[in-house]
């Protein structure tokens, strides 16, 4: 194992793949050895979620629940069974410059959405999947990132937006029904 201690997390001799949720995985878990512990590794989303609550066991700093779900999420897609998605950027970093990601952020839209897996609202994925081929698909999501509202997929409502531009809404709308 490679003794980092003191540098900076992702001073690692192998860098994780860049991705959706890399950045937030490389902060959490290259802090006490490289990439090449996860690089090696091929695991299912149940022998991924054992890793990370061994790897919380070892001293991980806490995680929350949300966050939690982008590592799972980036593990299971790259360093999962599956063939590994090519390398992109991260649009799930918050503030790094990337248009998406300040506007997740300003919305708090991932303290309830998941890439993958449902939360306190559905997943993106499932959002996209739903629309997959509706005509009118941009405009009916637009209308709920900025009203907010329920009854879609359950009672639990979403909130509205009101601080977004027209442009910003029709820019998240596009880009989670790109989420499949
Ligand atoms: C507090 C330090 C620490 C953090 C943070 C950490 N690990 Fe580890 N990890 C270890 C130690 C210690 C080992 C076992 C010794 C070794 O192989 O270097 C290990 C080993 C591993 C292994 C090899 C399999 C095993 O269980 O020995 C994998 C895979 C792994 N870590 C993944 C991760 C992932 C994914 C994260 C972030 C979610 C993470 N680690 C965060 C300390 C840590
Ligand atoms: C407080 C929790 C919460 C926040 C914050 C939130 N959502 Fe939601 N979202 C939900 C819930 C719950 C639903 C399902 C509502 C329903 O059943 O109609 C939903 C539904 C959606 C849908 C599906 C709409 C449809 O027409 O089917 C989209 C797209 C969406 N959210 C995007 C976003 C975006 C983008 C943000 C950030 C700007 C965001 N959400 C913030 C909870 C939230």
């Amino acid at each position: 194992m490679a003794l980092l201690a003191g540098l900076p997390a992702g001073a690692g001799e192998v860098a994780l793949t860049s991705g959706p949720g890399s950045t937030l995985t490389t902060e959490k878990c290259l802090l006490c050895h490289d990439g090449d512990h996860i690089a090696r590794s091929r695991l299912s989303r149940a022998e991924w979620e054992d890793n990370v609550s061994i790897m919380v066991r070892r001293g991980m700093p806490p995680i929350d629940p949300a966050e939690r779900a982008v590592v799972i999420d980036y593990l299971v897609a790259y360093y999962g069974p599956g063939p590994a998605p090519a390398a992109g950027p991260d649009t799930l970093a918050a503030g790094g410059g990337d248009p998406v990601a300040s506007l997740l952020t300003a919305g708090a839209c991932l303290g309830c959405h998941q890439p993958g897996q449902a939360a306190v609202g559905p997943s993106f994925r499932d959002i996209a999947a739903r629309y997959a081929g509706k005509p009118d698909a941009i405009a009916a999501v637009a209308a709920q990132i900025r009203n907010g509202g329920s009854g879609r997929w359950g009672d639990v409502p979403m909130p509205g937006n009101t601080m977004l531009s027209d442009a910003d809404v029709r820019t998240l709308a596009e880009w989670v029904l790109a989420r499949q």
